[in-house]
This record gives C-alpha cells, sequence and structure tokens, in this order.
C-alpha cells in the first residue's frame, strides 16, 4: 500500500518551502523505502528552491540522511528491511567506462528510483539530488543505500553530503599523508571536513584559512594548527610562511569564488597539489598565467563527492567516529523539525551553523 507522509517541498522558483502531505509508493523492482531518521540541510537544497540547479519543480528536498529500510522491491540484495543505511545520491551501473576504471563516482549510467513521489493530486516530485529526505519514508533505488554499523544518525547522516566532500577532497582526491602540509580556504562543514581528514591522513602543518574568526576558531577544533584571516591577510603569502616559504603540499579550496580559487593556485608547493571542491557558479572565470602553471608543476584537481566510494568509505567513516577519532557531533550545529528549514537556510546564509540537522 502507498503511504501518505509529511514532506518538504519547494513548489515554485524562491517560494519558501512547505511541509504537506507526499505519496510515497511501494518500492518496485530494484528499490527500496528508507524510513528517515535524519537529514542535514545543505547549500544544495536552497539552490533547488531558487532555481539555480533546474525547473522540475516541484522538488522533495533534503539529501543528507540516514535512516533505516522499511521495505524493498524484487530482485534487491544491497539492503535487507531493518538495515541501518546512509543514502548517497544516486546508484551507480558498475559497468560503464568510469565504472570499470575504478572511478564510479563519474559513473555515466546512474540511477535512482524509477517511480515517483507524488502530491495527494497526483503531481510528480523531483527528489533533490535524486534522494529528497525532508521526509518521514522516502523511496530511492537500492543502490543508493549504504549499510553502515548503528550511530547516531543525525551525526553520520552528514556523511551523505557535505562531510564526505570535504574528507574525500583531502584524502581521496587530495591523497593528503603522513607529514605533508595541507591548506584548506573556507572553513564551512565542507572546508573543516577536509580539515579532520587531513589531520585523520597525519598531515602535520594545517593552515585554516576562512574571513570569520569564529570559522577559525572553529577550524582548531577539527585540527587546524595555524589560521589566517584572509579578510585581514593576504593567505598566499601567510600559507607560504608557514610551510619555509614554500607552499601547501594539497591545498583545498572550499568556498567556490575566482579569488579563492586563485589563492589555492598560488599557494601550493612545487608539485603540490590544488583540490577544487567549492562549486563555482556557471559564469565564473580566473585567469591563470601559463608559466605559473608550467613552472609549478603538481596537479589542479576537482573533487566530485569527494572521490568517494560509498561502501569503502561510508562505514569507515563511522567507525572512526564510533571509535571517537573523527567527531561527526561537532559538525551537528543543531536538531531541528519539519517545520524549521526555512530558518534553518537563514542560518546558513548569516555562516552562523555548520549544519542543521532535521530530525524526523
Ligand atoms: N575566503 C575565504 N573563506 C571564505 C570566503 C573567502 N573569500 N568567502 C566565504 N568564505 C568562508 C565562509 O566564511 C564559510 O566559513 O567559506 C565558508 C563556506 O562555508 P559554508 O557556507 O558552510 O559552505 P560549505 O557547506 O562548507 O560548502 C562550501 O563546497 O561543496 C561545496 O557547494 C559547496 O561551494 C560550496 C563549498
Ligand atoms: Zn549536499
Ligand atoms: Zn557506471
Amino acid at each position: 500500500m502507498p503511504q501518505t507522509v509529511k514532506g518538504v517541498i519547494s513548489r515554485s522558483k524562491g517560494a519558501p518551502v512547505e511541509v504537506v502531505d507526499v505519496v510515497v509508493p511501494d518500492p518496485g523492482p530494484g528499490e527500496a523505502v528508507v524510513k528517515i531518521e535524519t537529514c542535514g540541510v545543505c547549500h544544495t537544497d536552497l539552490h533547488y528552491r531558487e532555481g539555480g540547479i533546474n525547473d522540475d519543480y516541484p522538488f522533495l528536498l533534503g539529501h543528507e540522511a540516514a535512516g533505516y529500510v522499511e521495505a524493498v522491491g524484487e530482485g534487491v540484495t544491497e539492503v535487507a528491511p531493518g538495515d541501518f543505511v546512509i543514502l548517497n545520491w544516486r546508484a551507480v551501473c558498475g559497468q560503464c567506462r568510469a565504472c570499470a576504471k575504478g572511478k564510479p563516482w563519474y559513473c555515466f549510467n546512474t540511477h535512482n528510483a524509477k517511480q515517483k513521489m507524488t502530491l495527494t493530486d497526483g503531481t510528480e516530485l523531483t527528489p533533490a539530488l535524486g534522494i529528497g529526505a525532508f521526509i518521514e519514508r522516502t523511496l530511492v533505488a537500492a543502490g543508493q543505500c549504504t549499510k553502515v554499523p548503528e550511530a547516531d544518525a543525525a551525526a553520520v547522516g552528514l556523511l551523505g553530503c557535505g562531510v564526505m566532500a570535504g574528507f574525500g577532497a583531502a584524502v581521496n582526491t587530495g591523497g593528503v599523508t603522513r607529514g605533508d602540509s595541507v591548506a584548506v580556504i573556507g572553513c564551512g562543514g565542507v572546508g573543516n571536513a577536509a580539515i579532520a581528514g587531513a589531520r585523520l591522513a597525519g598531515a602535520t602543518t594545517i593552515v585554516a584559512v576562512d574571513i570569520s574568526d569564529a570559522k577559525l576558531e572553529q577550524a582548531r577544533k577539527f585540527g587546524a594548527t595555524h589560521t589566517v584571516n584572509s579578510a585581514e591577510t593576504d593567505p598566499v603569502e601567510a600559507i607560504r610562511g608557514l610551510t619555509g616559504g614554500n607552499g601547501a603540499d594539497v591545498v583545498v579550496e572550499a568556498v567556490g569564488r575566482p579569488e579563492t580559487y586563485e589563492q589555492a593556485f598560488y599557494a601550493r608547493d612545487l608539485a603540490g597539489t590544488v583540490v577544487l571542491v567549492g562549486v563555482p557558479t556557471p559564469d565564473q572565470q580566473v585567469t591563470l598565467p601559463m608559466i605559473e602553471i608550467f613552472g609549478r608543476g603538481g596537479a589542479l584537481k576537482s573533487s566530485w563527492y569527494g572521490d568517494c566510494l560509498p561502501s569503502r568509505d561510508f562505514p569507515m567513516l563511522v567507525e572512526l567516529y564510533r571509535q571517537g577519532r573523527f567527531d561527526l557531533d561537532a559538525f551537528v550545529s543543531e536538531r531541528i523539525g519539519l517545520g524549521d528549514i526555512e530558518a534553518a537556510f537563514e542560518k546558513m546564509h548569516a555562516g552562523t551553523v555548520l549544519r542543521s540537522v532535521v530530525e524526523l
């Protein structure tokens, strides 16, 4: 029997989100219905609301979620009812050129649930990032569910997006290793996860750069050994100064603006790696001297979803959390209800929270 549950939608461009009744079909072949426990509020949800992603309104928002599998459709072997899972954006095909190269985060044939969740009048909803988890139950492709050890859902659910993106940018894409110097530009949820990842990977110098002293203070708790307020001090000079005049082995850019891309580029050591995880808008441009690109060598990389393998990385990070070695609780600024998402967007904008997490 299809269930009718409460969920949060964005009905039209820029309009405040609404809590409405949503009809969730029984899982079909390859699908699963998940009872959502928690879902973090991410910038991407706000981008959907503002029309910055596409125009397929109405959107069912939310995508940083953990919960329990409630029911599975025909042929599902990945998960079973009762499993505690973290959701990821899309199930990968396992067979395309990217999957065959062991880089499934670039998979060409990703899929989500085939059936649609709807409003009670039958209007089809577009789930944010193929998930839609500001809702009591959601329908996903079974391959979007990664079984993990049981832990506080509010904390580990954040691995579904921002925290994984940041951690993976440093560790998977950047390949930070023991003894490295690392600079992280932008210390929101993504940047702090990169800092925490760099610390776990054994970096000895971790320079946090932000324009807010409060964010820099927080960054120290995640493992920053030095902080630079780039509204006051030239961050490139400062990073070079803290790394023997050289620049950092790995620079992670977690803002997504032209000036911070440029800073990241100049702050790397010879043969250093620049990892871009901050998402720019389509109209932004940077101009870089070719001799600088050539002369310093190294690599300029972008990081997609932290270049993560959910089945490898989610359980590993949950285990580190359970052992007290990765403080996911520190990313949870507040726990809120389904009706508080507009207020959470405002706090996100004001920069007063790392993550607001909806509890269902
Ligand atoms: N220089 C340095 N830091 C800056 C600058 C700047 N010019 N502008 C903003 N910041 C800081 C903010 O003070 C904040 O601490 O960058 C941080 C951004 O954090 P959040 O807004 O919390 O964003 P977050 O969720 O961490 O995502 C960062 O990564 O995945 C992408 O889409 C995401 O582009 C976004 C970025
Ligand atoms: Zn997100
Ligand atoms: Zn594939």
